[in-house]
């Protein structure tokens, strides 16, 4: 693909978004997915995750086209040779005058991106801070996608490091003490239209970009190859440790700026509201609650299933994953074959640490084999990470539905004669 040449950090002003009517959002551009992969919970947009014994059994890597897809809009179609990624930094909040504060901007095309800084790699997954909502659906009512347990997936990213490029163009300063990097946010806007704003947007505190070992990457590539559409292209940001929607993708601009995002996803989306907080007092209960930033410690049977049926005669490998926020490392997984009375440690678990800054940013597996199974008790499995935060045992409801990690249990399985199956 031929890139433009172009005036590396020249000044310019970035394209502003509109917000689109919903009627006006045209889904008629999506690409095409392997719609058997997934549980599609909705087709427009796009929002879908793999049925759990796939995305288990296809390993630590997930196949692109087994990764979970996320959605708020149309996925809109971006050309790598016109598309530029603008990065502005603003001092301050106000102007003298008490208008808001000028934004000084630069643009960068696909080359620079591509080409100007070392290219870094690493592993990690992606979790929807909506992953289990079914379960906090049970509770009592709930806004967002009912989604199941596979709104997870892990996959190798590659592009350079934010905090390379934030440093030589937009000046921030290379002393992680200084005060800047303490206060200021790294602000993400995407390409695309959305029902609930003028684009996507989210934000990072400026100290995990700026965090040699927070390992955010700008993501040109995905499993070794070109991000494809749905996951971003041409460029996402991988924010490791943190709930998936800080992980903007079709990125269009960077901002430095003194407060956080005032995107719909960053103000009014993806909090924890306090119990009292349900649809009748929404509106006016979102300032209570901090935006989500890292995950929690989060652990899920995939196989065997609710209701699957089973061969008596055989023992039967329990297979899940384990994923903590922040880096940390899953320390121990557990299982119980006797509805959470008692408890054993899984007898396989692994989990790389990232090659470079040692942090664990991708999922543990973890399997163990349970020789004699009474059916008619609950499986259930439960984490502790390095900090030693554990999963609490029943679902903590929220109107959002998010950051479910109750003990993750599996019931009605059946044990049949492998002749009567
Ligand atoms: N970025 C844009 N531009 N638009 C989106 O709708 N969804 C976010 C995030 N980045 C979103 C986005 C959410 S909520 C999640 S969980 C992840 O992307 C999902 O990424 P994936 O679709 O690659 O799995």
């Amino acid at each position: 693909m031929e890139l433009r040449q172009n005036n590396t950090h020249e000044y310019v002003q970035p394209p502003q978004h509109l917000k689109k009517e919903l009627c006006d959002l045209d889904y008629l551009q999506d690409p095409p997915r392997i719609l058997s992969n997934y549980l599609v919970h909705a087709p427009k947009p796009f929002n879908a995750e793999p049925h759990l014994p796939l995305l288990i059994n296809s390993g630590e890597i997930t196949p692109t086209d087994v990764f979970f897809k996320r959605n708020h809009g149309p996925i809109p179609d971006i050309h790598l040779e016109d598309h530029r990624v603008y990065i502005g930094i603003q001092q301050a909040t106000q102007d003298c005058r008490g208008h808001p504060s000028r934004v000084e901007w630069k643009a960068l095309d696909m080359k620079d991106i591509m080409t100007k800084w070392p290219k870094a790699t690493i592993t990690a997954s992606l979790q929807c801070a909506g992953n289990r909502r079914e379960g906090l659906a049970q509770v009592k009512e709930v806004k967002g996608v009912i989604w199941k347990a596979g709104t997870i997936s892990n996959a190798v990213w590659s592009g350079p490091r934010l905090c390379d490029i934030l440093k030589s163009v937009a000046g921030v300063p290379d002393d992680l003490h200084h005060e800047m990097i303490r206060n200021f946010h790294v602000s993400f806007e995407a390409d695309d239209h959305v029902k609930e704003d003028a684009c996507y947007g989210s934000s990072i505190p400026l100290r995990k970009a700026m965090d040699p070992l927070g390992d955010v990457i700008l993501a040109y590539e995905m499993n070794g190859r070109p991000l494809t559409r749905d996951h971003g292209y041409p460029l996402r940001v991988i924010v490791p440790g943190y709930i998936g929607a800080r992980s903007v993708k079709f990125l269009q601009k960077i901002i430095v700026q003194p407060q956080e995002s005032t995107s719909f996803f960053q103000k009014l989306d993806y909090k924890i509201l306090p119990p009292w907080v349900d649809a009748t007092n929404v509106d006016s209960a979102w300032d209570l609650s901090p935006s989500l930033g890292e995950m929690n410690v989060q652990c899920v049977i995939c196989t065997p299933m609710e209701r699957e049926i089973i061969p008596c005669s055989k023992a039967i490998t329990v297979k899940g994953y384990a994923i903590a926020g922040g880096g940390r490392a899953i320390y121990r997984v557990e299982l119980s074959t006797d509805g959470g009375k008692t408890w054993e440690a899984v007898d396989k678990l692994e989990q790389t640490p990232d090659k470079v800054s040692g942090m664990y940013w991708a999922w543990a597996l973890w399997e163990k084999k349970v020789p004699k199974f009474n059916t008619s008790s609950q499986l259930v499995a439960r984490a502790y990470d390095s900090s030693g935060n554990m999963q609490p045992e029943f679902p903590i409801w929220n109107y959002r539905g998010v950051m479910n990690n109750s003990w993750f249990r599996v019931s009605n399985i059946t044990q049949l004669p492998q002749s009567n199956m």
